[in-house]
């Protein structure tokens, strides 16, 4: 595999089931814009800082990491339309996390990532329902644009707790 990505197993089925249902019960906690920063035509879900089914769930992505914090963690969902241009992420962090949660009727909505050491290669990401890929913020990546269904998933910023300068 890329070394620019790795693919992990962070939640089971009961987990998935459970973002899924954070995602539905916020619908009142969203931004749901044109563009934000790289993202096109998507829904983006807010879960509360009290929500402790979601805030497990989160606590999941942090122990895999081991000595690291979410810097910033939402539930997004690209419908018809909706894409991620070829971008990197904030240097402040250190690693995403992107969970698929959900690919009903899914056409196009590929995640796309740049190999490493070989400039504008993109490669594919073949992620299952409940796969995590996680990736450094100087990798660029991108979601090719969703022709048809939708493509929920989790985003996670992960900054390391001790930061080396
Ligand atoms: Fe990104």
């Amino acid at each position: 595999m890329d070394p620019s990505y790795e693919i992990v197993q962070v939640f089971d089925e009961k987990d998935i089931k459970a973002l899924n249902r954070c995602w539905e019960l916020n619908e009142h906690r969203r931004r749901n814009q044109d563009q934000y920063y790289n993202l096109f035509f998507c829904d983006h879900r807010y879960p509360s800082s009290t929500d402790k089914v979601y805030q497990e769930r989160l606590q999941k992505l942090v122990d895999h990491l081991g000595d690291w914090n979410a810097n910033k963690h939402y539930l997004l969902e690209y419908g018809v339309g909706g894409y991620a241009r070829l971008h990197h992420d904030d240097p402040v962090v250190g690693k995403t996390m992107v969970t698929l949660l959900k690919d009903t009727d899914l056409k196009g909505g590929a995640t796309l990532i740049e190999m490493k050491g070989h400039d504008r290669q993109l490669d594919i990401v073949d992620l299952n329902v409940g796969d995590t890929v996680i990736y450094g913020h100087d990798v660029h990546h991108a979601v090719s644009v969703v022709r048809e269904g939708i493509r929920r998933v989790h985003i996670g910023w992960m900054k390391p707790n001790k930061q080396k300068k």
